[in-house]
């Protein structure tokens, strides 16, 4: 335990007052295909995938989705629609990974689980095509993948890659990030510094890489990204300004949009079609489709 013991009650009991809040406005029902347990390195515990199956041509395309949390938030399965919709519309088989959340599991544990669902993928050649292994995430979960993709696999290990509203450099202080369009509902600071503060063990120097993606190395990214930002979202610059550094590297196709009259993690609540929001979400899952039929 790299927290002392009072900073990790603090933070235990900020986790489960925000856990009941959004557990209150959230219902999470996934309807996946089947549910694999595959193996962590932790003896005697697996990590219950979800498994998104539509075409049985063998090996198959495989995408790796991460939800979003906070790094705190047991969301698993919000995903549920993006993932069905790539499923249907693309020769990918998807499987949804849920990770250990902070403040019980801080940094590193949720990144080793990214680590290990993308070894157990790539352990079985048969099963997937590893020509055409891609990585999806939401928030947290997206800059899990941009992290792991950057840092803990060889360049080229993945085809593509499509972030949506991921955290991406941790060292700025959210009280000092500004959505594009203020008038958007941004992440609340206080719950802002909870996420972090959770995560990220007071000893550790959140320009590690490995927690904010924005310090890896440009060249070891995937060459084909899209980036999903919102407008109303105080973490699109960060991303933006990420996405634009990648653009500036021969051979690298990096796309970065930015949904209007969106907030972070609009998706999850833009129900009735018509609005804006929906059209967005649309568009937004359409744009990643797109990418991997690429
Ligand atoms: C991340 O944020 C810090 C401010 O805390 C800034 O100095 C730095 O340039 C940012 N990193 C990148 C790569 O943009």
């Amino acid at each position: 335990m790299t927290m002392s013991i009072f900073t990790y009650f603090y933070y235990k009991c900020l986790a489960v007052l925000l856990r009941a809040v959004v557990g209150l406005g959230t219902r999470v029902s996934a309807t996946p295909d089947s549910v694999r347990p595959i193996p962590s390195r932790d003896v005697g515990r697996s990590i219950k995938v979800h498994v998104y199956r539509q075409s049985s041509s063998s090996p198959s395309p495989v995408l790796l989705n991460f939800h979003g949390s906070g790094f705190i938030l047991p969301l698993h399965g919000s995903d549920d629609e993006f993932c069905r919709r790539v499923s249907r519309e693309t020769k990918y088989t998807v499987l949804d990974v849920p990770y250990r959340l902070a403040p019980e599991h801080p940094f590193p544990a949720a990144l080793n689980d990214v680590e290990d669902a993308i070894n157990y993928v790539l352990a079985r050649p048969d099963e997937f095509d590893l020509t055409h292994f891609s990585l999806s995430g939401f928030s947290a979960g997206g800059n899990l993948i941009l992290a792991a993709s950057s840092l803990l696999f060889p360049p080229d290990t993945f085809r593509s890659l499509v972030s949506f509203y991921p955290v991406t450099n941790l060292t700025i202080d959210p009280a000092s990030k500004h959505a594009p369009n203020r008038q958007g509902r941004a992440i609340p600071v206080p719950v802002s510094r909870v996420f972090i503060g959770c995560y990220v063990p007071p000893t550790v120097d959140k320009r590690d890489p490995r927690i904010s993606p924005h310090f890896a190395p440009l060249d070891r990214f995937p060459r084909r990204m899209l980036m999903i930002t919102a407008d109303g979202d105080s973490l699109a610059p960060e991303t933006e300004l990420l996405a634009e550094n990648l653009q500036q590297q021969q051979g690298w196709q990096v796309d970065y949009q930015r949904m209007e009259q969106c907030n972070h993690a609009w998706d999850k609540q833009a129900h009735a079609a018509g609005t804006p929001q929906h059209e967005a979400k649309d568009r937004a899952y359409g744009l990643a489709v797109d990418l991997l039929n690429e």
